[in-house]
């Protein structure tokens, strides 16, 4: 897409006053202008060579090596993330985040560190999100101040405008690995403790519904689209995201994507609504990427209703806050918390909860969904310690021998009923002390 005229300003986008902290040169901001009004001329994509050609119809006098040597960071100030991209580009990024012109921080994967960036001023800040999110087809401005959107190179854009974000322009960007990691490569990783590999399997291949929980950035999209790679590949797999973002190893997926409407709100998709699409499309598995609304009432729903396998992520800090979370969303779209554990009890069987902190992301759990009494529960099968009170009742739905818990652990006892035998509550129904049902 020819980005031209998109009016950033600031002095310099890459570093104001020559070269940064860590060497980075800056950009012009005047040959900037130039070679921005000479590429408006032409039409066309813009390549290096684009770059390299307008640079020298600007009447600069850099010569050809000079040319070539600047046309990179004008090729990235022009249409790339700007003075960003090459922090986007670093292998092991994960995320790059902007509180102001020279405040980036970017996680290498071990936490967040400040960079040597610096991208002018506010308004080349304001103008680098604009037009980041013009390329993801979505417009920011001050009607609407706030965009959730991927990129074309799949990085996932979040950004806010003043005065929602008072002290100026927010930008989150979020870099998915390149080709994502399968379960192996999490095993691997340290990720996935070895011994669960088999029951994460079974748990696709027996086709149980499942969540993956964590706090934010713990990996729950990326181990999802692990999970989902095991999946039978001639199943027909709909993907409904707000933002797209699982890429599963599959021959045959297809994806809704929620729409925003205009400034009037008209025109917007949501993703309940697409939920209900996505089960006229005949889907062998239905997948959420994230469950953070109203549809959570249509996930669960379309679960209890034939539609087995189905699985999405949602954000809990722990596995057993999955329940109360679970109750807040489904308070969104009008369930009470009885409504909720009846039909979450009975549509989902499994939690697999994922927690980040200063060793990485992990599996922490594996648990069991299922109700006792009147209340939706989550019941630990198998965490870091060994195995938890419904490893039994999980190993009997996946066919595995209860007796012989993954490496390390040994065997516990809770019943849950099996899926579909959850039964609607009836008021003053006393549940016996410690049954789960
Ligand atoms: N096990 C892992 N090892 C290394 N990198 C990982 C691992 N899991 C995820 N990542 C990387 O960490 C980042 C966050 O992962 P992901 O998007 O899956 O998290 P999330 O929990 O879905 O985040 P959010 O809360 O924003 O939805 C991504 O860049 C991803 O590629
Ligand atoms: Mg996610």
């Amino acid at each position: 897409m020819k980005d031209a005229g998109t009016g950033e300003s600031g002095r310099a986008v890459g570093g104001a006053d020559g070269p940064g902290p860590d060497g980075e040169e800056g950009v012009d901001e005047r040959l900037l202008a130039r070679v921005r009004t000479a590429l408006s001329r032409s039409s066309g994509p813009v390549t290096p060579p684009v770059v390299v050609d307008a640079l020298r119809a600007s009447a600069e006098p850099l010569g050809t090596a000079g040319a070539l040597r600047v046309a990179p960071r004008l090729g990235a100030a022009l249409v790339g993330a700007g003075a960003l991209q090459v922090l986007l580009d670093e292998p092991g990024v994960t995320d790059v985040l902007v509180n102001g012109p020279d405040a980036v921080w970017v996680d290498r994967g071990r936490g967040l560190r400040r960079a040597h960036v610096r991208l002018g001023d506010e308004a080349a800040v304001r103008a680098l999100a604009v037009r980041l999110a013009a390329g993801a087809g979505r417009r920011l401005d001050d009607a609407s101040p706030c965009v959730d959107a991927r990129l074309p190179d799949g990085v996932r854009l979040h950004a806010v405008l003043p005065p929602v974000s008072p002290a100026g322009t927010l930008l989150s960007l979020r870099v998915p690995r390149r080709e994502g990691m399968d379960l192996d490569q999490l095993v691997a990783a340290g990720s996935v403790p070895a011994g669960w590999a088999l029951v994460l399997r079974r748990v696709v291949e027996h086709r149980l519904a499942f969540l993956v929980s964590g706090g934010t950035s713990s990996g729950k999209t990326t181990v999802l689209a692990s999970l989902l790679g095991l999946a039978d590949p001639r199943e027909r797999v709909v993907l409904v995201e707000d933002a797209g973002e699982l890429q599963p190893r599959l021959p045959h997926v297809v994806r809704l994507e929620a729409r925003h409407g205009n400034v009037e709100g008209v025109g917007s998709v949501g993703l309940d609504e697409l939920v209900r699409h996505a089960l006229r499309m005949r889907p062998d598995r239905l997948v959420v990427g994230e469950c953070r609304g109203a549809e959570v009432r249509d996930l669960l729903a379309a679960l209890n209703t034939g539609h087995d396998g189905g699985c999405g992520t949602v954000h809990a800090n722990t596995a057993a806050d999955v329940p109360a979370r679970l109750e807040a969303l489904g308070a969104l779209a009008g369930l009470d918390a009885r409504a909720l554990t009846t039909q979450a009890a009975s549509a989902l069987d499994v939690v697999l909860h994922l927690r980040r902190d200063a060793r990485g992301r992990r599996m922490e759990e594996v648990a069991l969904v299922g109700r006792r009494g009147d209340e939706l529960v989550v019941v630990p099968a198998l965490t870091a310690s060994g195995p938890g009170p419904a490893w039994g009742d999980l190993a009997a739905r996946l066919d595995l021998d209860p007796g012989q818990p993954p490496a390390g652990a040994s065997a516990g006892g809770e019943r849950l009923l099996p899926r579909g035998a959850a039964r609607p509550a009836v008021a003053g129904d006393p549940a016996p002390a410690g049954a789960l049902r």
